[in-house]
Parts: C-alpha cells; structure tokens; sequence
C-alpha cells in the first residue's frame, strides 16, 4: 500500500493515529484490538485487502486488493451521547458519510436503505458493520467498519438478490482515486460525528432513505414479520412503518432486512 498517497489525502482532516495495511484479516479485527489496547477516538485503520472481512448477519464481505475501500474507525463518544438504544445512530453515519460524499462530491444519486446500507440505483455499493463493545451499559468503543466497492470486481460473496453488488466504476462510469474517496468519506464522518444526537442528524439520515412511502416487506430470520409503508426514523433510528391499518410500529435494527414490495 502507497502509504506515503493515503496519508497525503488524509493530513487535513482531524482522526486520530492512523493505521494502513496491504493485507488483514479484517479492519474490524485490527480497530478492536488497538481501542482494547487504548487507542483514541476517530483511530482509523484501512486495508488495501481482507481477507477474512465480514458482513452483517454472518456473511463474508470480500475485498481483493485495490478493489474498493475497506476501513474501521474508532469511536468513543463522550458519555451519554449513545446507549442501547440510540447505537443505530452509528450505522447511520457510516451510511451517511458515504452517500453524502457521492451525492455531493461525484453527482451520484446515492441513497441509504435502512439502516446503512449505500444504493445507488437499486444496487448495492457500500455496507456498514458496527461493533460495539460496552463496560456495563457504558459504551466503551464502537468500531465502525465500511467497505465501497470501487471498481468493477465481485466484492461480496451473496447478497439478497434484489440487491446485486455493483462498483462505483460500473454505476457511474467515473474513475476513483481511492484515498480521495476515502478522504471526502472521512470528512463527513468527522464533520457529523459531533452532531450524531442531534435533530438534524436524524433527518439528514431519513432523508436520504430509499424507499420512502413504498412499501417494504421486513425479514428476520428469513421470514417475514412485517410489511408497511417507510414512514421515516424514530429518535433511536428505529424504522418507522405504516401498517394497512393506519397504525404505526418501529423496528429496531438487528438482524432485520428490508425489501421493496413487489407490486407488478
Ligand atoms: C454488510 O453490508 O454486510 C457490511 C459490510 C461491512 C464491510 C466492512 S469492510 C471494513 C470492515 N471490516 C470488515 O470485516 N467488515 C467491514
């Protein structure tokens, strides 16, 4: 890895240390290991490859070299500002960070399926894994790890099927320098990481969700346990469903997936 490019990228913006790697297992791994050794908050810790990276619900998440970014970064908020049951916030602002920078930085209409998972035209470019690690019901570090597919390789090993992986190359037909993307990423993340308990982090979030008013079916377990029109996020991050009969219920994220109802 050129480490000498990515630091250059990167000096402007106020992390902490930084770690770069060709080769891990995953970043994830390695964040969680330096924060239990005591690394401060915004540590961050880019691979140019994984090999054993992972994915939420127990899946593989793959990234050969030099195919997309994969990172971790380390976060301690001061206390208080997320517990149990606001840590959705968390994957929101992997989530938004990315879709911000490639709404606002290369024109690509880039929306949030909830709750962090980067779409752009119905196709997935970016996921989000957050793990939290707690001394008692005090959050003690959150790694919060996000892998972009960037260039038109087969990062994911699976993905539910109405969500194809895609790379920003194939979506958009641009070229990337990867530490340019990850350092636009990484200023938006800094830039919101304060404001995460506020107002307009929520709707900043919500509105950048896709499927807004459509109705979603949601899975846990493979089955299905509830379909209802998005009605947008509660303070926690919960989604907001409508049901048929008017009422509305909240889901928490977890092991839940969202898909689109198909009505053709
Ligand atoms: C998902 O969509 O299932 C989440 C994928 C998260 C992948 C990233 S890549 C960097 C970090 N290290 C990992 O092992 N996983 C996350």
């Amino acid at each position: 890895m050129n480490e000498e490019a990515w630091e250059r990228a990167l000096q402007r913006i106020d992390l902490g240390p930084r770690f770069y790697y060709d080769r891990v297992g995953s970043t994830n791994d390695v964040a969680q290991k330096l924060a239990a050794e005591g690394a401060p908050d915004l540590t961050l810790v880019v691979a140019d490859e994984q090999v054993r990276g992972r994915g939420r619900q127990g899946r593989s998440w793959f990234t050969p070299p030099g195919a997309g970014l994969a990172f971790s970064v380390i976060l301690r908020p001061e206390s208080g500002v997320i517990h149990g049951g606001n840590l959705s916030r968390i994957n929101g602002l992997g989530a938004l960070s990315v879709a911000k920078t490639l709404q606002d930085g290369y024109s690509i209409p880039a929306e949030i399926k909830w709750p962090n998972d980067v779409l752009v035209e119905g196709r997935k470019v970016c996921g989000v894994l957050v793990e939290s690690h707690w001394k008692g019901d005090r959050l003690s570090n959150a790694i919060l790890g996000i892998g972009v597919n960037i260039k038109p390789t087969p990062v994911l090993e699976e993905e539910e099927l109405q969500y194809p992986a895609a790379s920003l190359q194939q979506v958009s037909g641009q070229t990337f320098q990867r530490p340019v993307v990850l350092a636009r990423v990484l200023q938006e993340l800094v830039a919101w990481y304060p404001k995460l308990p506020s107002e307009v982090f929520l709707s900043t979030w919500e509105g950048m969700l896709t499927f807004r008013g459509q109705s979603v079916q949601l899975f846990l377990g493979g089955k299905s346990i509830a379909e209802g029109k998005i009605a947008g996020l509660g303070p926690d991050g919960a989604l907001r469903l409508e049901k048929r009969s008017g009422k509305v219920e909240s889901f928490q994220v977890g092991e839940i997936q969202l898909r689109l109802v198909d009505r053709s």
